[in-house]
């Protein structure tokens, strides 16, 4: 027990278990938040992932990962313990299950093993076995390594030797490794295939894949659910992931789509490739990826089958909120047939140059529509409500515009544009009770001046107007804070600024713009804000827009453009002396 108490410590860090509650935001070595346990104004409450224990300093709650689940899900230890053993994936040994279903799944677990044992013997007796896996550049490494083995083409072969170890071939039935006849005699299911053993996040054989030798139909036999197997829950080569246990962060998992893939993953040099079997990504399936790693990489076959099953996980995936990249073969090839004609750098490429799901939706919707007129715009703006982060919008915005023929101003088609995907991501959020309030990465030392000026006048009541009719445009900041923050401002007020007591406000705004006002509005800078002070501020941002705007129309060569900037540009240096 105290082995497995252990265990689940080292699978599950505090700080993604806390963070599965409450928006925690990194300070120096630990993280804080507002105390889930009282009402709290501050962020009082921090966790520290050295000692793996969180603490409220206002109401004196405090604890590990267990009383943590025993006190937000009001549960005793034996629950907790059993909720954390689930989501580190830890087997629990002396829990009062029922003796006779345990025993029966030791047979069974013992039956298959006993089956694997009569392949692998096969496989080295067999000429056509060897002579097959010669062909596919599969060396005795791999054999062992992935313990391959060979089911005979004799009707039942392994039938009359689990037989004559005496397995009841009824219950050799249940498995998936015999079937009856009419005349109540028994044969193998698995005749004449290459086998490849499929064991669970324990290591417990469950299933067996078949690949037929030749060019036959069907390619692949799966064992379909039984006793021990569930298609929808297990991985093929997971048992791998779990083995190796990697702290090293982010764990990565690459995602094939089968058996042989997995294979040349791993042979590539690319650990924890996995691959669903015979089934498309299913929400158990998901679940578990976001047990064990910190990144999904998607590696299907670029063809529209690929294409669609790799749309297909992206949604599957997407509730449990692990970053996903996404890398399409090159055409007709899979990780195997790439890892064999052009070596295993190909592979560990493809996977470090994955994409994000909304590059990869863009380049699909790029190459999908040769011209680029209303419906192409509609697909990039429901492609771009998706993206996770507003920095990823912006550049894909950057990138797209220039794509937009015929409008001469892309300082509006920008705006346009912009507004769209911030109208539809709103819209997507309210219809997806899942999706969590977007969090910008914000911290005050990146704000320019003049753009911490305008946030520090928000709390003047004099020059909140001005300040609002700046702070709704996120086109004019520069730094990442002060357009994450404009792009929040606009999201809580939309058209109209906040009027009233600041107090009353400022609990709109989530925690992080919050701060920021806060930090702002407290510093000696601003100490004396006046009309003037911001109105320059204002000018002062207007002017660095004007000058990326000028940046870009000079990568256009527009000669027109350019003078017109020039003038603006010198405009507003005579207005702000
Ligand atoms: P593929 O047809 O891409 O086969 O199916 P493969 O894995 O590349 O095998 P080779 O290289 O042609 O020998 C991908 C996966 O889909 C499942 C298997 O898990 C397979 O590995 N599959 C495919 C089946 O379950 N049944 C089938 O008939 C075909
Ligand atoms: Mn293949």
């Amino acid at each position: 027990m105290a082995g497995e108490i252990d265990e689940i410590r080292a699978r599950i860090d505090i700080v993604d278990l806390v963070g599965q509650r409450v928006q925690l935001k990194k300070t120096g070595k630990s993280y804080t938040g507002l105390c889930p346990f009282h009402e709290d104004k501050r962020p009082s409450f921090t966790v520290n992932p050295m000692l793996q224990r969180y603490k409220c300093w206002s109401c004196g709650e405090g604890g590990d990962i267990f009383t943590w689940v025993m006190k937000t899900q009001n549960v005793e230890f034996p629950d907790a313990l059993q909720t954390l053993a689930n989501q580190a994936g830890v087997t629990l040994t002396n829990r009062s299950a029922d003796k006779s279903s345990r025993s029966d799944r030791s047979l069974n677990l013992e039956i298959m093993e006993t089956a694997l044992t009569f392949f692998r013997d096969q496989i080295a007796k067999s000429s056509i076995a060897r002579e097959y896996l010669d062909g596919r550049g599969l060396n005795t490494e791999v054999v062992a390594d992935w313990e391959l083995g060979y089911a005979p083409d004799v009707g039942e072969a392994l039938a009359v030797h689990l037989q004559k170890k005496g397995y009841s071939l009824s219950l050799c039935r249940t498995l998936f490794l015999t079937e009856e006849d009419t005349s109540g005699g028994y044969y193998d299911k698995f005749r004449g295939r290459l086998m490849f053993p499929i064991r669970d996040e324990r290591g417990d054989l469950v299933a067996f894949g078949g690949r037929v030798l030749g060019d036959a139909l069907p390619k692949y036999i799966n064992s379909s659910d039984t006793p021990l197997y569930r298609k929808g829950r297990v991985l093929y080569g997971m048992n791998k992931v779990a083995q190796a246990k990697s702290k090293v962060k982010p764990r990565q998992i690459v995602l094939c789509e089968g058996y042989l893939d997995v294979i040349a993953c791993h042979r590539a040099g690319v650990q924890g490739a996995v691959a669903s079997l015979g089934t498309s990504l299913s929400e158990d399936h998901a679940k578990m990826l976001g047990r064990w790693c910190d990144e999904v990489v998607i590696l299907y076959d670029a063809d529209a089958a690929g294409q669609k099953a790799a749309d297909r996980a992206i949604e599957v995936l997407k509730p449990e909120k692990i970053p996903i990249r996404i890398a399409l073969m090159p055409n007709g090839e899979d990780p195997d047939t790439l890892l064999r004609s052009q070596g295993p750098a190909a592979v560990v490429n493809a996977v470090k140059e994955a994409t994000l799901p909304t590059s990869f939706r863009l380049d699909q919707i790029v190459a999908s529509h040769v011209e680029k007129g209303q419906a192409f715009w509609t697909a990039v703006v429901e492609a771009l409500g998706q993206a996770s982060d507003i920095p990823e919008i912006e550049r894909h915005i950057e990138r797209l515009v220039s794509m937009h023929a015929g409008v001469e101003d892309q300082l509006y088609v920008r705006e346009t544009l912009r507004k769209q995907v911030l109208a539809r991501r709103k819209s997507s959020r309210q219809n997806n009770s899942q999706a969590t309030a977007p969090s910008f990465q914000m911290a005050v030392s990146d704000l320019l001046p003049a753009e911490a000026t305008l946030i520090a006048a928000l709390l003047t009541p004099g020059l909140r107007t001005i300040s609002h009719e700046a702070l709704v445009l996120p086109e004019l900041f520069v730094s990442e804070s002060g357009r994450g923050f404009s792009h929040g401002y606009v999201s809580v007020f939309g058209d109209t600024a906040p009027t009233g007591e600041p107090s009353v406000w400022i609990d709109r705004m989530e925690p992080a713009m919050q701060d920021i006002v806060q930090r702002c509005s407290t510093d000696v800078r601003f100490n004396n804000l006046s009309d003037r002070f911001v109105k320059d501020a204002i000018d002062k941002l207007r002017m660095l827009l004007e000058k990326r705007h000028l940046q870009f129309i000079k990568q256009k060569e527009d000669p027109d453009r350019l003078s017109k900037i020039e003038q603006t540009l010198k405009r507003l240096k005579g207005d702000s002396r």
